[in-house]
Formats: structure tokens, C-alpha cells, sequence
């Protein structure tokens, strides 16, 4: 039994990653920004298996609650043994939707709070055999319209992955999980509002996009949770530095 760390697992693919670690008998701490959806989660995974999950709050956009969020599970776990860096993504829009204030937020909502936390985690870390898995998107193989941050953000965290996987080898293993459309409430919300832009219903747009999947539909959080619970686990104790793709074969590139 392992303890992990599980950032944004309140809903989402981050709850898939959740269900799919407990099933496998680990123990979890898990946080997100709003306390109802916490324990909705907890009730839903203590279903699964009663005394493995334990909570606190966390916004990342401030780092002080980061802070008190990774000493909360330190206390309450004592150990860990491996982290999932995930939560919301920045608004949509193009380039001249944004100002410089856009920019430095996103800067530190997307990259530098991260930093921050991984350099809190290291001194853990170290001497074991830890894992940490951060989700990103299929945007850093090909951008998306009308997401610029979040294309250009993803892109810089994963370099800084790829930099880690190789300064703190061998014994923190650091990979990247990239979604393609999963169907949860934060993709059903950019469909909402791509369909208010075009005049369109929410089901148009998903029909839209599931036309251009091979697999022909969304992802649902339990096909995403395995691999991620996979990529933290011991299971894939041969794999660092990679990011990989569950998209239902959406990106069109070779590698
Ligand atoms: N779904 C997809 O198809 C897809 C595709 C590409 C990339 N992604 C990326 O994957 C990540 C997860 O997406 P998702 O679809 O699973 O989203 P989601 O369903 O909205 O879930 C996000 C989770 O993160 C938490 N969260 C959000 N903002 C937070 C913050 N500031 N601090 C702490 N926790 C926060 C949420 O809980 P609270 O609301 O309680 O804070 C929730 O538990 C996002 O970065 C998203 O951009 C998703």
C-alpha cells in the first residue's frame, strides 16, 4: 500500500485517477478548492473502500493554501509516496483577448505555483522511489484554437517534466498525462460555450468533436483514472519523462 497526494481529485479526471487508487488499495489525500465537492467524492471512493481517503482544501491559484494542503497530508499520512498535479485550466481565448496581467496570472496559476509544489515534495521524494504524474492536455502536440494559455503553459510544464525526470533520476520518475476530450464538467462547459459563440446547441458541438475522434466519443474519467493510477504506480516503474495520450486517437501526429 502506497500513500498518495492527489491535487484537483474532487471530479474530473483527477476523481478517475482517485477511484482507480483506491481500487488498488492505496491510500489517498486528496484536495480541491470547494469542500462540498470534497466530500462528495470522499462518500463516492469510501463506497469503494472505507478508510483509505482523507481531504483538505486547496486553491492553487495562492500558494500559502498549497503550502497548508501539503503539510495538512504530511500530517495526516505521515509518508508519500507519490503526487498528481491537476486542476482547472485558464480561459479560453486568443492572443489579443489578453493583457499582461492575464499572462502573469496564468504564468503562476499554471507554472509557477507547480514549482513551488514539487519543491516542496523533493526533500520526500529523494530517497525513495517516488512518482509524480501531472496532467497537461493534447494541446502540447497541437495547439488548440481559442486556448493560448493553456497551449503556451502546458507546453512550458512539460518541458520542465522532461528537465526534472532527468535532474532527479534515478529515483523520482516525473511523466505527463495528455486528455484528449474527456467527458467531464470542465469539457461540457467549453462546449457550452463554443455553442453560444456559433449560435449552436451543446449537443451539436459534441457531436462536432466526437466526428473527429477516432474512437468516435469522449473518454470517460474511469478509462483515463487506470492509466494515470498506472503512471503513478510502481507498475510503470520504466517510464519517466513521457507524456502520454488518452485521446481516442484524436492527435494527429506520428509520435
Ligand atoms: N476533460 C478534458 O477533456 C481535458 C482535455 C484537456 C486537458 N484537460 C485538463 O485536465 C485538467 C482536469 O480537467 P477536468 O476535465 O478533470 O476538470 P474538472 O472536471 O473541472 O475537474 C477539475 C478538478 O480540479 C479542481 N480544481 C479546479 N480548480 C482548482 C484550483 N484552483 N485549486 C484546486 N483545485 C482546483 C476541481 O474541484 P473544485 O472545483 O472543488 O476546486 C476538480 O476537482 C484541467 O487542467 C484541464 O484543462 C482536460
Amino acid at each position: 500500500m502506497k500513500k498518495y497526494f492527489l491535487l484537483g481529485a474532487s471530479k474530473g479526471i483527477g476523481f478517475g485517477i482517485a477511484k482507480e487508487l483506491v481500487k488498488r488499495n492505496h491510500q489517498i489525500f486528496i484536495g480541491s478548492r470547494n469542500k462540498e465537492n470534497l466530500e462528495n467524492a470522499v462518500k463516492e471512493l469510501n463506497q469503494i473502500r472505507s478508510e483509505s481517503v482523507f481531504y483538505w482544501t486547496v486553491d492553487v491559484n495562492n500558494y500559502t493554501s498549497i503550502e497548508e494542503w501539503f503539510n495538512k497530508g504530511i500530517a495526516i499520512l505521515n509518508d508519500i509516496d507519490g503526487l498528481l498535479i491537476n486542476y482547472g485550466g485558464p480561459p479560453a481565448g486568443k492572443f489579443l483577448d489578453f493583457h499582461d496581467k492575464d499572462w502573469q496570472h496564468s504564468f503562476e496559476f499554471m507554472l509557477l505555483n507547480p514549482i513551488r509544489l514539487l519543491r516542496l515534495v523533493y526533500p520526500y521524494l529523494k530517497n525513495k522511489k517516488g512518482s509524480i504524474l501531472i496532467i497537461t492536455s493534447f494541446a502540447v502536440k497541437e495547439p488548440v484554437e481559442n486556448l493560448i494559455l493553456s497551449n503556451v503553459f502546458r507546453s512550458g510544464i512539460t518541458a520542465l517534466i522532461k528537465t526534472l525526470s532527468k535532474e532527479w533520476a534515478p529515483n523520482i520518475r516525473l511523466n505527463c498525462l495528455m486528455p484528449g476530450r474527456i467527458d467531464t464538467d470542465r469539457i461540457r462547459q467549453l462546449d457550452q460555450k463554443i455553442a453560444e459563440n456559433q449560435g449552436k446547441t451543446e449537443q451539436q458541438i459534441r457531436h462536432f468533436f466526437e466526428n473527429q475522434i477516432p474512437l468516435k466519443r469522449y473518454g470517460t474519467i474511469e478509462e483515463i483514472g487506470k492509466v494515470g493510477a498506472f503512471l503513478l504506480s510502481d507498475d510503470s516503474s520504466y517510464i519517466t519523462g513521457s507524456s502520454i495520450a488518452v485521446d481516442g486517437g484524436i492527435i494527429h501526429s506520428l509520435i
